[in-house]
């Protein structure tokens, strides 16, 4: 590819999702319970974690995989949205003092600082629990139970909460021999491979074509966290909008700490590869979920 051609696709892809971030922003300002309904302290929270400024990754990646294998956006909206709370509610759970204690998200004080711990602690449950009613309610009534067992999977005990509690363990007993891909594979690849999967059994593709997307997902999901570890290493607090350099200091188990950052960044790069070369299946089809790729491992934010 030249560089006049990778440039463009660079910026069609911006572009891609800053549509997509409209149609979801839009969606979750429809869904989620009015700010003002009581209980409106929890009701309020919820609401400013979730528009605190996200990039909204994982219901684009619905958005692209359902549009990819020929599938109706409406279709997954609101598990894409759901996938949306999910994370969110992950965030302010990640962020509580009595896990990486984290006092600023998406460039604003994290939801405890802002409404307290308890009120922090409830709005993660009040996504989560929501995330679930929106899905079962608004999705095309036969996908329903599908697309709820997908995302209960990746969020549950051998997702995303599983690999939470082995970042807590790895860095609390320093137990490297809990592997870091392991650690990256659960709390932050799971919860993305069923972002893509959920486009594909919205559009309800055949299942060696979900199996594709899926191979992707855990690809592209590595590559993110990998991607993610470095930043905490070579970027600062205002561009993150989270504290930088907050994984040295609670020494975390993360891919520049394990292998140094030159070789993390090009442990990225590899999965990167894997994900695009997952997406051959798709044929001519892929060319959106290939430029996420790009999205992921150039993302400075
Ligand atoms: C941050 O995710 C947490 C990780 C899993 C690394 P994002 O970088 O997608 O956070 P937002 O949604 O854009 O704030
Ligand atoms: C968090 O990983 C993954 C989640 C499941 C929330 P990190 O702890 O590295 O995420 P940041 O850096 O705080 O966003
Ligand atoms: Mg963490
Ligand atoms: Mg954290
Ligand atoms: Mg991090």
């Amino acid at each position: 590819m030249t560089a006049t051609a990778e440039q463009r696709a660079t910026v069609d892809i911006r572009a891609r999702m800053e549509a997509w971030r409209e149609t979801i922003d839009a969606a979750l300002e429809r869904f989620l319970p009015p700010a003002k309904a009581i209980p409106a302290p929890l009701h309020e929270a919820m609401r400013y974690s979730v528009f605190a400024g996200g990039k909204r990754l994982r219901p684009a990646l619905a958005l692209a995989a359902c549009e990819a294998t020929g599938g109706v956006a409406g279709d997954v909206l609101a598990a894409a949205c759901a996938l949306e709370c999910i994370h969110t509610y992950s965030l302010i759970h990640d962020d509580l003092p009595a896990m990486d204690d984290d006092d600023f998200r998406r460039g604003k004080p994290s939801c405890h600082k802002a409404y307290g711990e308890a009120t922090a602690i409830l709005a993660g449950d009040g996504l989560l629990t929501f995330a679930f009613e929106l899905v079962a309610a608004k999705s095309p009534p036969d996908l329903a139970a599908a697309l709820v067992r997908e995302i209960a999977e990746a969020a549950g005990t051998t997702g995303m909460v599983g690999g939470q509690v082995l970042d807590l363990q790895a860095e609390r007993d320093g137990d490297k021999s809990i592997l870091v891909e392991s650690i990256h594979a659960w709390k932050t690849a799971a919860l993305i491979r069923a972002s893509v999967k959920c486009g594909g059994i919205a559009a309800r593709a055949p299942a060696g074509t979900i199996a594709a997307l899926g191979a992707y997902g855990t690809a592209l999901g590595l590559a993110f966290q990998i991607v993610d570890d470095c930043l905490d290493v070579e970027s600062s607090t205002s561009t993150l909008g989270k504290t930088a350099g907050k994984d040295a200091e609670a020494q975390k188990v993360t891919y520049p700490s394990v292998y140094g950052l030159e070789r993390a960044r090009q442990m990225a790069a590899d999965a990167g590869a894997q994900a695009r070369a997952a997406l051959t299946p798709l044929g001519a089809r892929k060319e959106t979920l290939a430029a996420l790729v790009g999205f992921v491992l150039e993302r400075t934010t």
